[in-house]
């Protein structure tokens, strides 16, 4: 499969992003699912790296959910342009479509390419770069630091940062996920005493 030209359609795809879900997070997601899939030998290389490049191309914080047909047949049409088979394309669309962390409750279970691929999209929403993107996001869109009864920055720590560790897939991704999580407490301990809040 020619991996550059699903990487360039990528790119092309998420260029204008300000959300914290442009082409750089699908970079970072693809160097770790490499960096986990490096542990796993029987992991297909080739179907990891796809869906992680295309992973957040039929987001639903991105597109309306009356377009998600018609962006998945898309996606299709760029792995069947890049050589990929039939089976891969439903392999990796099968990866894309159960992955996200807001429909975990309802996610069909994951090959372990989409373990791979999930644990690498989770990672990069903690840590150092996890705090960065949450309040890149939350002032993308109009929101407080803190305090405003859930409704801020801060809330989203404890809605889904402070969960992730725990539901990592691979043991390298949970390894990987300690000291990132062991970050961010420390963060939010100086961030409540340099504003004087509470801890939470
Ligand atoms: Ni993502």
């Amino acid at each position: 499969m020619d991996l550059m030209y699903i990487e360039n359609k990528a790119r092309q795809y998420h260029s204008s992003d300000a959300t914290g879900h442009d082409f750089s997070h699908i970079e970072r997601v693809k160097n770790n699912a490499i960096k986990i899939a490096s542990h796993y030998i029987d992991a297909d290389i080739n179907i990891i790296c796809c869906a992680a490049l295309l992973h957040d191309v039929a987001d639903h914080k991105l597109i309306d959910a009356k377009d998600h047909d018609v962006v998945i047949d898309m996606m299709r049409g760029w792995i069947k342009e890049a050589g990929g088979s039939d089976a891969s394309a439903r392999h990796i669309l099968h990866i894309c479509q159960n992955i996200s962390f807001s429909t975990r409750d309802k996610n069909d279970s994951l090959s372990l390419e989409g373990q791979i691929v999930q644990d690498a999209d989770r990672l990069d929403a903690i840590g150092a770069i996890g705090i960065a993107r949450t309040f890149a996001y939350g002032g993308a869109k109009g929101r407080k630091m803190y305090n405003d009864n859930g409704r801020d920055t801060l809330s989203h720590f404890y809605e889904k940062l402070l969960m992730i560790k725990d539901l990592m897939n691979t043991h390298i991704g949970h390894q990987m996920a300690e000291e990132r999580h062991h970050f961010m407490k420390e963060f939010l301990s100086h961030f409540y005493d340099e504003c004087s809040l509470k801890q939470q």
